[in-house]
């Protein structure tokens, strides 16, 4: 799934606003949205009427004598998806983007957020909110610069802040008199009350040993092993992050949608494994397998979930400990419990770094996911070649189907993230997921792009098609073939080990690039197993750690053309040792491998575009595709899908160059010639 830029905690899109992607609907979206400058203000039904909770809010600020507060969107494990009680912005502002910033003020309120959602704020926010079109915390801190002069108090939850927007917001708010000051007891909840969701409920449960890489014990002992490895000597792991408790010890739940995580935190204590999490809610088996060799050193302590803090408090109170802690994933309430002397700091955790690179169980367990999900998605894309020119389909409804069909494969939980289906100029918002006020109905005029994903047992997956079932036009298809150019040309790179995705990523551009084209959002993400679908640090960004055999990423290049369409072609790939031709290197050569398999849309690739090395690439993934997936449709029977399969994975060649026109001549030569770096 697409992703964009984390720059100072919150996410950036790079490009110019898609908002004025809508020529074509202007006339219904200004119905649609909020106008504030009339008397009375025009409010479209789709808005919160928010007056009565900033009343109460203001009310708790005077209390603590803050003059204003800010409302985050994370909760208190730093997860990028949140459940609905910890949605305080939401409730607070009627805005459900997934990502912005609220600051209340004793006068005002104030929703800054990136250019992806500015239409849906103005059709979802009252008159007491204003929208600020950027989300970056200076244009916060100036705002607040502004708004409340003089030296007052800041609020914010330390719970809810991480430490790097902690020290971001102090930037901004320097050379003032403002005082940035942790709120203990969030102020939204209290307002809130007894509306606000309860905590879940839902049973905690063991994965079953043969969908795990390795038993919980085995993974502990390899954390205290690497503990006791460490130069600076940690006594202590502390988890904070969601899918870091979840992989340790082997347990799912389902306290964030279609992410199977629950609520917990982790203190990792030589000889006292303490575990924070609502012990009514673990299953007996998962109980039983925690607490199976206590006491004794792989005995763990379940503690309740509200006493992670104090818990973490007393422990640093200790003589001679020092406590190893991932600064992205641990709150800014946590890390001021710890003295300084007694931290040590990385930006990730022991745990998040090993989970990063899959074992060989891990492995093949991924790849069975990805067959199964290959499944799926040819079976939808399949119906749809015969149904959409009916007209009978649309963006919600081929949604539903696809994940239905995804729903029948073995061992799948649901979807990993809301299936994002977009038609026509839909398809340029990156983020866009169909509800019934937008969907438009497929249709062969359009191109047509899916972005979905399952959670399975044994993985969690997620794959982008876009397809044209119609006539594209020219520039349809040269930006089409270009995005395949730059997955196939980072998807066959070769690097040494230990690269960083950064330094990489622009390969998966170079073909756009070429001709003035890009695209605005990240290139790729690390994905679990049967956890997150975004599961960092493994990726192309700045922030991701270097990458190394076993690890599994998304590749996504795509293109965006505001008002008219929209391509991304995602596939998930796993880090392999790569044959070179010369071994001068101690650590071999890597590469990555497709797990993805799902052949592209032969209608939309113009093969004149593609270098000999690309197509011999595609030509080699067809084969795999075939070989893979052509036994799983077979063995079930599904004649046509297979039928189907044989056809779209035709092997490519060059057309004669005779007939391709002068242009296309050209451009392939520019092309070949530019890929191969003559
Ligand atoms: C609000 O209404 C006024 C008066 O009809 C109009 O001039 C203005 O463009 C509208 N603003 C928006 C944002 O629709
Ligand atoms: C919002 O609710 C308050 C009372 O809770 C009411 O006084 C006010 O008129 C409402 N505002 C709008 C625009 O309906
Ligand atoms: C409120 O904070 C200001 C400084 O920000 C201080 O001058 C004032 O005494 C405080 N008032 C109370 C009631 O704490
Ligand atoms: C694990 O065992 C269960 C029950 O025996 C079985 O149904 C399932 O297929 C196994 N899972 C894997 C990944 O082999
Ligand atoms: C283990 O750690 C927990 C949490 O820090 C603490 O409450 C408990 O008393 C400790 N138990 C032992 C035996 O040290
Ligand atoms: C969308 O439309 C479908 C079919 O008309 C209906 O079943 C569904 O409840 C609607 N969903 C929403 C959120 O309105």
């Amino acid at each position: 799934m697409a992703y964009f830029y984390c720059v100072l905690g919150v996410w950036i899109f790079l490009l110019h606003g898609h908002v004025t992607g809508y020529p074509k609907r202007k006339t219904s979206e200004s119905e649609g949205i909020r106008n504030c400058t009339v008397s009375p203000p025009h409010l479209p039904p789709t808005v919160t009427n928010t007056s009565e909770r900033l009343s109460a809010l203001r009310q708790l600020m005077h209390t603590h004598n803050i003059t204003a507060y800010i409302i985050p969107t994370t909760d208190a494990h730093m997860s990028e998806y949140i459940a609905e009680r910890d949605k305080r912005l939401s409730w607070m502002s009627g805005f459900t983007g997934s990502s912005g910033t609220g600051v209340v003020t004793l006068q005002k309120a104030a929703l800054f957020t990136d250019s992806r959602y500015w239409v849906q704020a103005e059709r979802q926010m009252d008159c007491n909110w204003e929208l600020h079109k950027s989300g970056l915390i200076t244009s916060i801190g100036e705002w607040i610069l502004k708004e409340v002069p003089g030296g007052e108090k800041i609020g914010l939850d330390p719970y809810l802040t991480s430490i790097d927007d902690w020290e971001n917001f102090n930037q901004a708010l320097q050379d003032s008199n403002m005082i940035l000051t942790p709120i203990e007891g969030n102020l939204v909840d209290q307002v809130w009350g007894t509306q606000r969701p309860p905590p879940p409920t839902s049973e905690i449960y063991q994965l079953p040993d043969n969908f795990t890489g390795s038993t919980w014990q085995e993974k502990v002992s390899n954390i205290l092993q690497q503990m006791e490895n460490h130069a600076k000597k940690p006594t202590a792991v502390l988890l904070s992050g969601l899918e870091e408790t979840a992989w340790l010890f082997n347990l799912r739940g389902d306290d964030i949608p279609h992410t199977p995580v629950f609520y917990a935190y982790t203190l990792l204590i030589k000889g006292n494994i303490s575990l924070f999490v609502d012990r009514q809610r673990l299953s007996e088996k998962a109980l039983q397998s925690l607490t199976a060799q206590c006491p004794g050193s792989l005995c763990v302590q379940v503690e309740s979930y509200e006493h992670a803090g104090a818990g973490v408090t007393s422990y640093a109170q200790q003589d001679s400990v020092r406590i190893w802690i991932g600064t992205e994933y641990t709150t800014l309430g946590l890390y001021q419990s710890i003295p300084q002397e007694k931290l040590l700091e990385e930006n990730y955790s022991p745990v998040m770094i090993t989970k990063a690179a899959k074992n060989s169980k891990e492995q093949e367990m991924l790849q069975a996911a990805h067959v199964r999900d290959a499944v799926a998605v040819i079976r939808y894309l399949v119906w749809l070649e015969k149904n959409v020119p009916t007209g009978s389909v649309n963006e919600v409804s081929g949604a539903h189907y696809v994940d239905h069909l995804r729903g029948e494969e073995l061992f799948c939980q649901g979807p990993s993230f809301e299936t994002i289906s977009a038609s026509g100029l839909n398809a340029a918002l990156a983020h866009y997921s169909p509800s019934n006020t937008t969907s438009r109905t497929l249709s062969v005029n359009e191109m047509y792009l899916l972005d979905s994903g399952g959670q399975y047992l044994d993985g969690t997956t997620d794959i982008t098609r876009t397809v044209h079932w119609g006539e594209p036009t020219p520039f349809q298809k040269e930006a089409y073939t270009r995005v395949l150019m730059g997955n196939v040309d980072l998807s066959r790179l070769t690097f040494p080990s230990k690269t960083s995705g950064r330094m990489v990523e622009a390969i998966a551009r170079r073909a756009l690039w070429e001709v003035g084209l890009n695209y605005g959002h990240g290139t790729g993400h690390g994905i679990g197993n049967f956890l997150s679908v975004h599961e960092w640090p493994v990726g192309f960004q700045t922030s991701n750690i270097p990458l190394e055999k076993g690890m599994f990423t998304s590749i996504e290049p795509g293109y965006y053309q505001d008002g008219e369409f929209g391509i991304r072609l995602e596939d998930v790939v796993v880090v392999v040792e790569a044959e070179t031709k010369h071994q001068v290197s101690e650590t071999p050569y890597l590469t990555f491998k497709v797990v993805s398999l799902v052949p592209y849309d032969r209608n939309l690739i113009d093969v004149q575009l593609l270098s000999r090395e690309q197509i011999q690439y595609l030509n080699s993934y067809y084969e795999t595709i075939r070989k893979h997936v052509g036994p799983e449709l077979k063995g079930r029977q599904l004649h046509e899908e297979y039928s189907w399969l044989q056809e779209h994975t035709e092997p490519f060649s060059h057309a004669p160059l005779m007939v391709a026109s002068l242009g296309t001549l050209v451009m392939s030569t520019l092309a070949s010639t530019l890929l191969t770096g003559a």
